[in-house]
């Protein structure tokens, strides 16, 4: 069988990749020149474990094709799955630009009946405006099918999480007449899913769309709830791990997201959670839970910044290291890092700052920290100056004042403590993450902050 898939970022390359291997004929179109260059030679061009070697074996099996031609990536294929972006805009709710951008050149080169797969994370009733768009763009009168199937996969592990899901969903339209030819396809396209006897969960589109938003919030809602909770056992003397150990024991809790820490970021938690809001807001339902979840993370990122100050006192002129960018290790995603939270308030504070990340490439760093102090043109002219881009952990700590992890890779957690700490000028360790045991960072003379934890 060959499908196409439209918009080849993390989500779109990696099944693209993943059915490639599955055994399919897979032609993967992105807008972007640039990129589509790089992949026809099989350079990935971000960061996703395993997946530049998944892409080479199956472009050079033939599996796996490149395009800018949207014609190519439809004409022959029976899904169309479309895994474009769909960013937040300034009132938190999904751009779907990019959506209804494809679905018009999708419907454009139909030439067949064809089953059209939202990947993409979309507010519910996108597949029925996807339908619209498509039905008033056709070019001749061909049947299609809209199904809605959205990605559950972590960047860091994409692959492994592709390959074995949890689950997947599948949303198809209950009325129409060949909803059960598209729902025969999706299982066909999954077929290797079925041998590992992976649960299907089969439903209409708008139950399918929301089980994203909805698993997404209830993710960030237990990162929200730990970090509210480790901010407590500071002030009450407890430890945030053995509260999060003694509850994650709890078969009906379980032990997955409840690490404390800076807040989440990335590109799903932050706009998904806030992209579902505006969505209740629409229906005039209130979710409070989420709403607090929202602030409860925003506050989070302040609290990190202020442990700083409150230890430190005024930054001006002072060195900060901070080690890890990207929001999570094994990726180089840094939107909406906690990180690139804490560098614009470093600047706004006129500290220095020092940062090494083991993938993330200085020029994101810049291009992204501008974007955050875009409406503060003083800084914005200082961020070139104030910022450091450094080749390893201890170039950055060479003279800081202060020593800042960020994101948990594990290059980070056998640092040589001695040698950190004649490179320090002043013996400040933040550890945002958890990953040092307080005791031994305090015996190597450090000034140790963490969170949750004494
Ligand atoms: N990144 C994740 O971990 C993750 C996980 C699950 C779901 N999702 C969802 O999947 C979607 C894609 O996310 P992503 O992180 O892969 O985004 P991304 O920004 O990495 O990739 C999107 C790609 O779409 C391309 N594109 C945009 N318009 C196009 C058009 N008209 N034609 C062809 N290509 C076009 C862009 O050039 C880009 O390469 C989003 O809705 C996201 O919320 C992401």
């Amino acid at each position: 069988m060959h499908i196409g898939i439209i918009g080849t970022g993390y989500v779109g390359l990696v099944t693209g990749a993943c059915f490639a291997e599955f055994g399919l004929f897979v032609t993967c179109l992105d807008k972007d020149e640039k990129k589509i260059k790089s992949l026809k030679k099989g350079k990935v061009p971000f960061y996703e474990p395993g997946l530049e070697e998944l892409v080479q074996r199956n472009l050079k099996e033939g599996r796996l094709t490149f395009t800018t031609d949207v014609a190519e990536a439809v004409d022959s294929s029976l899904a169309i799955f479309i895994a474009v972006g769909t960013p937040p805009r300034g009132d938190g709710s999904a751009d779907l630009k990019y959506i209804e951008d494809v679905a018009k050149e999708i419907a454009a080169n139909l030439n067949g009946y064809k089953i059209i797969v939202t990947k993409s994370t979309v507010p519910v009733g996108t597949g029925d405006r996807i339908r619209e768009i498509v039905s008033r763009n056709l070019k001749e009168l061909v049947h299609f099918d809209i199904v809605s199937n959205p990605e559950f996969l972590r960047e860091g592990s994409a692959i492994e999480d592709f390959m074995r899901p949890n689950r997947v969903i599948i949303g198809v339209d209950p009325e129409s007449s060949s909803g059960q030819q598209a729902i025969a396809i999706m299982k066909d396209l999954y077929k290797p899913l079925y041998l590992i006897e992976t649960p299907f969960v089969i439903t209409n589109i708008k139950t399918a769309e929301l089980i994203k938003y909805a698993s997404n919030s209830f993710l960030a809602t237990k990162i929200s709830f730990i970090n509210e909770i480790a901010n407590l056992c500071e002030k009450v003397g407890a430890d945030v791990h053995m509260v999060a150990k003694g509850m994650g024991l709890d078969m009906r809790i379980g032990s997955k997201f409840l690490h404390p820490g800076p807040g989440y970021g990335g590109s799903c938690l932050p706009k998904d959670t806030k992209a579902l809001l505006k969505m209740a807001e629409e229906q005039n339902v209130e979710l409070s839970v989420v709403d607090a979840v929202v602030r409860a993370n925003e506050k989070q990122k302040e609290i990190m910044a202020k442990k700083i100050k409150d230890a430190m006192g005024v930054l001006k002129e002072k060195t900060i290291a901070i080690l890890g960018l990207s929001f999570k290790p094994n990726t180089d995603d840094i939107r909406d890092a906690p990180s690139l939270y804490l560098i614009r308030r470093l600047l706004t504070e006129k500290a220095k700052i020092r940062v090494y990340d083991p993938v993330v490439r200085s020029l994101d760093l810049i291009a992204k920290s501008n974007e955050l102090i875009a409406n503060d043109s003083k800084l914005r002219a200082l961020s070139s100056k104030l910022i450091t881009y450094c080749k390893d952990p201890y170039e950055a700590a060479k003279g800081a004042h202060a020593l800042v992890i960020m994101t948990e890779w594990n290059q980070f957690r056998n640092l040589e403590l001695e040698r950190l700490r004649k490179l320090l000028k002043e013996p400040y360790f933040f550890d945002f993450r958890n990953i040092y045991e307080p005791k031994r960072l305090k015996e190597n003379g450090f000034k140790y902050f963490c969170v949750g934890r004494q």
